[in-house]
Parts: C-alpha cells; sequence; structure tokens
C-alpha cells in the first residue's frame, strides 16, 4: 500500500478534507467511477495524479443512469478489494456516498445531457446520458475537483461530460485517458466479469474485427464478422468524431469499444 487511503461517506466530511487542500493550495484530480475496479481505473488515477496534487476516487453505482431492464442490481460491487486497489495506486481519498448523499429527493435526472447525447448510445439508451450528466454535475458540486479524468472506453459519455461542463460553465479540467485492453485487444471493462470462457473468446474478436475496419473495411462487413464471432446483437458499429464506435451483445452482456 503506497498511501493511507482515506474513507468517506459524506459529502460534509468530503468538503472538511477538500477544504483543507485547498488551503493548502493542493491540485485536486478526481476519477469518478462505478467500482468493480480494473487496470483500466488504475490508469486513470495515475494520469490524475500526474496532473494533480491529491487524487480522490468516487465509488457509486449511479441508479440514474440504469433503465429498469439494465443491470443495475446486479452490477458488481467490491467495496473492499476495490479500496485496497485504490490505495496500491496512490489514491489519496476514496468517496463512497449513499444514494441519499447524491440523491436526497430521490434518484431523478435534473441535468440534461446535450447534443453529444444524441445517437448511438443515446439511441438504445435513451435515459442514460441525462444519468451520468447528472451524478457527476453533482460529484463535482461536492469534490470541487481542479481536474477529473475519464476513459475514452466511454467516449460518447466524455463528449457529453466535456459538453456538460462547458454548458454549466463549472471550471474543471476534463483529461481523456486512452482504452487500456487485454492482452488480446478486448477493452478493459467491469462488464467483462460476466462473461463465460466461449463469450470471452467472442469479446476478443470485436477489436480485431474494428482495427481492420478502421483501416478501409466496409462497415456491413463488420457487423457480419461481429455475429460471425459470437456476438449475439450489434446495437451499432459507426464512425464519429473521427473514430469507429462500437455496442454489441453477446448473450446477456452489452460490450462497447471505439478506435481512432
Ligand atoms: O463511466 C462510469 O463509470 C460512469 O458512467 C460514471 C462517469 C462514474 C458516472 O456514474
Amino acid at each position: 500500500m503506497k498511501n493511507d487511503i482515506q474513507i468517506v461517506r459524506t459529502a460534509a466530511d468530503l468538503s472538511r478534507v477538500t477544504e483543507s487542500w485547498k488551503a493548502e493550495n493542493l491540485k485536486i484530480g478526481f476519477v469518478p467511477t462505478m467500482g468493480a475496479l480494473h487496470d483500466g481505473h488504475l490508469s486513470l488515477v495515475k494520469l490524475a495524479l500526474e496532473n494533480a496534487d491529491r487524487c480522490i476516487v468516487s465509488i457509486f453505482v449511479n441508479p440514474t443512469q440504469f433503465a429498469p431492464h439494465e443491470d443495475f442490481g446486479r452490477y458488481p460491487r467490491d467495496e473492499v478489494g476495490d479500496t485496497a486497489k485504490l490505495a496500491g495506486a496512490g489514491t489519496h481519498l476514496v468517496y463512497m456516498p449513499e444514494a441519499k448523499e447524491i440523491y436526497p429527493d430521490g434518484p431523478v435526472s435534473t441535468i440534461k445531457a446535450g447534443k453529444a447525447a444524441q445517437g448511438l448510445e443515446g439511441d438504445f439508451r435513451p435515459t442514460h446520458f441525462d444519468g451520468v450528466a447528472t451524478v457527476v454535475h453533482r460529484l463535482f458540486e461536492q469534490v470541487r475537483p481542479d481536474i477529473a479524468v475519464f476513459g475514452e472506453k466511454d467516449f460518447q459519455q466524455l463528449q457529453v461530460i466535456r459538453e456538460m461542463v462547458a454548458a454549466h460553465n463549472m471550471g474543471v479540467e476534463i483529461i481523456g485517458a486512452p482504452i487500456i485492453r487485454d492482452a488480446y485487444g478486448l477493452a478493459l471493462s467491469s462488464r467483462n466479469a460476466y462473461l463465460s470462457a466461449d463469450e470471452l473468446n467472442a469479446a476478443r474478436q470485436l477489436n480485431l474485427i474494428l482495427s481492420a475496419t478502421t483501416k478501409g473495411g466496409n462497415i456491413q462487413a463488420a457487423k457480419s464478422a461481429v455475429l460471425a464471432a459470437g456476438f449475439t446483437k450489434i446495437d451499432y458499429i459507426e464512425r464519429r468524431w473521427g473514430r469507429l464506435l462500437a455496442a454489441a451483445w453477446i448473450g446477456k452482456t452489452r460490450l462497447i469499444d471505439n478506435m481512432e
């Protein structure tokens, strides 16, 4: 363990710590997460520590970004394991609020995501980005970071957050972090934990197909190849923001990926 990590569960306790850091002119870096942490998350912590004096990570499985039929209930949770990983990565403070701390009036989205939320994920998860924008706005109000780091794995989310921060004049610098992949190129995701061994083999084909498609391949051919690899349904494979973005299902698990 690198640090004695502080564990904080209320906004009041959090603000006592951040006030004292601000009084010392320390720059605060923030990594919001939903826990079930993997090396992708730890790379965000590393980037936060490179760009700030203190790193706060939040762990909060945000109900408003899940539709009723989605995996909120079964989303993996591992407070003890996550805290140990964060301490090992040099995190100074982990903020693990109860839902009432974030949503005192009940879990409703109060921030409307902007244009970046339209299309792609927005077509398949129409309430998702309002939930993300709402929780990130709330967490920024409580943490009051100077910088915040988000993974490019959720590339559309990163655009939604940049837009939200600009629209609400939040004065937080947003840093995008490159996708971390396993030895087979599969983008790390907490949802990979849902996959059986056969499903994992299929999942590992997605990045290869996307990579071939970025080199001039055709999207229709990519969709056929993804289905042939063992994916059961494709939500989209589309070009936007100079990238190729994809979302596809293997059984009950939905995976996303994107490439420049
Ligand atoms: O990317 C995530 O894990 C979540 O969408 C976030 C940004 C922590 C908001 O709940």
